[in-house]
């Protein structure tokens, strides 16, 4: 990994949805930085906002979601203000990003080889339908499936090999940056674990930087070298993965670690933290993690907490003041 300037910062970045009853705010003054190569878990309870998060940074959030303020630095480029054409080349061949159901990304109707060659000839006309097929095959051969399946259809395949296609038609196009949101939770387990061990050869393969937005951490404790906890919109806390699953700082993460099988193994039952994520229209004041902390105090009633560094982590909490 490499940490001299980060590839992709987020720099106080706000994402709403207008609805009829008020304004959704679903990212809340993120800030984050990514370094070329590396795999950054994206966690958090449903509805913390952490899919509007993966589909802001290349721009894919469907209206009436917007970017309303904050900047996504890409190698140095505002994508917030970048124009039509310069994105689209950008999502083409720099940012890729996978979703959890490939059978709403595979049209029915055309072969799986025909897939490959709409993707690469809407990035450049140029190539031949020939030599589009000749890069799938190789993509294909990195992905462990025969060149023969280019002429099947999606229907034809299983969920865990439908997943390695749309993977194989993010690579095909030569990314850096893979945005992966929850790729493995229509898979069943062993599926999954298959998955999570290729997407891991796969980033070295390719230099790939990833962002792995998942409920499960168990998947991030395989793949991730730095977590970034999300809650309400906002960061709850990021650091390097061990780290997190060890020493964590935020009660939120404290809880959702608590809550989760299998990780802690030395806590001796599970617990379940009380309460729900807030609702993003009407969020509490000050702390939004605070109607459900254990440590509540005064202030966090009143004045959002910053991240504070301890430890080698970043921790929104005003314990780390
Ligand atoms: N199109 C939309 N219109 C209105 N609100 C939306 C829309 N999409 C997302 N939201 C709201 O934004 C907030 C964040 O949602 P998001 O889907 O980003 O959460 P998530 O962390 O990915 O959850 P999950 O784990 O369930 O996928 C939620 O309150 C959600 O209701
Ligand atoms: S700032 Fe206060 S309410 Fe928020 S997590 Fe820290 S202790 Fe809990
Ligand atoms: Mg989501």
């Amino acid at each position: 990994m490499d940490t001299g300037s980060p590839m992709l910062s987020l720099e106080d970045l706000k994402v709403e949805f207008p609805i009829s009853i008020g304004t959704v705010t679903a990212v809340n003054g993120v800030s984050l930085d990514l370094f070329q190569g590396e795999v950054m878990g994206l966690v958090g309870e449903s509805g913390c906002g952490k899919s509007t998060l993966g589909l802001s940074i290349p721009r894919l959030l469907r209206p009436p979601g917007r970017i309303a303020s904050g900047r996504i630095l890409y190698r140095g480029r505002d994508i917030v203000r970048m124009g039509k054409r310069e994105l689209l080349s950008l999502r083409g061949s720099k940012i890729a990003m996978i979703f959890q159901d490939p059978l709403t990304s595979l049209n029915p109707l055309y072969s799986i080889g025909h897939h490959f060659v709409e993707t690469v000839r809407a990035h450049d006309g140029r190539v031949s339908r020939r030599e589009a097929l000749g890069r799938a095959a190789s993509v294909l051969e990195s992905l462990g499936i025969a060149a023969e399946r280019l002429d099947e259809f999606p229907h034809q395949m299983s969920g865990g090999m439908r997943q390695r296609i749309m993977i194989g038609l993010a690579l095909i196009l030569s990314p850096d940056l893979l945005i992966a949101d929850e790729p493995t939770t229509a898979l069943d387990v062993i599926v999954e674990a298959q998955f999570l061990d290729l997407l891991d050869v796969l980033r070295k393969q390719y230099n790939l930087t990833i962002i792995l937005i998942t409920h499960n951490l168990g998947n991030v404790a395989q793949l991730a070298d730095r977590i970034t906890v999300m809650y309400g919109g906002t960061i709850a806390e990021v650091g390097p993965a061990q780290s997190i699953f060890d020493r964590p700082l935020h009660p939120y993460t404290q809880g959702l670690l608590a809550s989760i099988p299998n990780i802690r193994l030395d806590e001796p039952k599970l617990k379940t933290m009380a309460g729900s994520p807030p609702d993003l229209v009407d969020p509490p004041a000050g702390c939004v993690f605070h109607p459900r902390c254990p440590q509540v105090m005064d202030t966090c009633r009143q004045d959002r907490p910053p991240l504070f560094a301890r430890n080698g982590h970043k921790a929104a909490c005003w314990l780390y003041r």
